[in-house]
């Protein structure tokens, strides 16, 4: 099985890997993919004890770990990793089973084509906030985005395999996803417009990304990953529920089944960590359409969609 998640950003963002449930599924042999901001090859110096007791926990986990990075790597240390080729694309290998998938390559994975190019612009830190000079080489690294090199060897390499992929897995999404996600808070640049070529010129199944921080499906196959844990081709609305990462947000229109019957309505409360017996997902208050009634606590597991038909 191969499962996918977004950003770990060096074990601030860890804990979803820690669940229990998720501990309990994996199975030996199975593969784990982060899509970018992995974040645990971050010190501008040198591997410290942080990041190797980190590694060193990914490598003795029954899954073996793989990633495509992010813009929150440390670039140079990064690319000094020993090279090489595995499953049909170009890796480095951080540890025995610590894998970095390259930029612009197409694995073969389980039986899966997978097309992968990292790589995003940084929003919090270097040009974006006018401070590149303070942060460079130290937190900020202008490899973030792909050069022009990595990109035209990821048209290469999906022309060979006649532009048709199962999955794409990238970091930041397409411009036109971004904008749905973040509206004008984030700038389109040159990936997320080779990325918006690529979606409307490339056969895939579905297209993953990390990034924008939340988890949520758009439309077109796409489906952006935060503290969720997929299974390969599911969607999050689909995915197993985890207790402190819900999907939805204030505002969001969500329908669920309650007793039998379909509701739509707004959500209006979030319990992340659930609510009396409900412990193992969230819990959300839902205001009907009529919006005279809200039924609180409805399970994370009990919504679907946006329509009863
Ligand atoms: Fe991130």
């Amino acid at each position: 099985m191969i499962y996918l998640t977004g950003d770990t950003h060096g074990g601030i963002d860890v804990r979803k890997l820690l669940d229990k449930k998720f501990l309990k599924r994996v199975k030996e042999g199975d593969y784990l993919i982060i899509c970018g901001d992995f974040g645990f090859i971050w010190d501008y110096k040198k591997e410290k004890r942080k990041e190797k007791e980190w590694l060193d926990f990914f490598n003795n986990q029954k899954y073996t770990t793989l990633f495509v990075d992010g813009n929150h790597e440390c670039f140079p240390r990064l690319m000094q990793y020993p090279q090489k080729q595995w499953n049909g694309g170009k890796i480095h290998v951080i540890r025995e089973k610590v894998f970095h998938l390259m930029r612009g390559q197409v694995f073969e994975i389980e039986g899966q084509k997978i097309f992968t190019m990292g790589g995003a612009s940084s929003h919090d830190r270097g040009p974006a906030v006018g401070n590149e000079k303070k942060v460079i080489g130290k937190s900020w690294w202008p490899e973030e985005i792909p050069s022009q090199d990595e990109l035209n060897e990821g048209i290469e390499n999906l022309k060979r395999n006649e532009n048709k992929v199962d999955y794409i897995i990238t970091h930041c999404l397409s411009s036109s996803d971004q904008y749905e996600l973040k509206g004008d808070s984030f700038k389109t640049d040159i990936l997320t417009e080779y990325f918006e070529t690529l979606k409307h010129s490339i056969s895939y199944l579905h297209w993953y990304g990390g990034h924008y921080h939340t988890n949520t499906d758009l439309s077109g196959n796409v489906s952006e990953l935060y503290n969720r844990i997929l299974e390969i081709g599911e969607t999050v609305a689909a995915s197993q529920p985890i207790p402190g990462t819900p999907i939805y947000q204030k505002g969001d229109r969500v329908c669920f089944h309650n007793q039998g019957n379909c509701y739509c309505g707004t959500i209006v409360g979030i319990y992340p960590w659930g609510k009396s017996d409900v412990k193992d997902q969230a819990v959300y208050d839902i205001s009907l359409d009529d919006q005279q009634t809200i039924i609180h606590y409805v399970k994370e597991e009990d919504t679907f969609g946006y329509s009863c038909v």
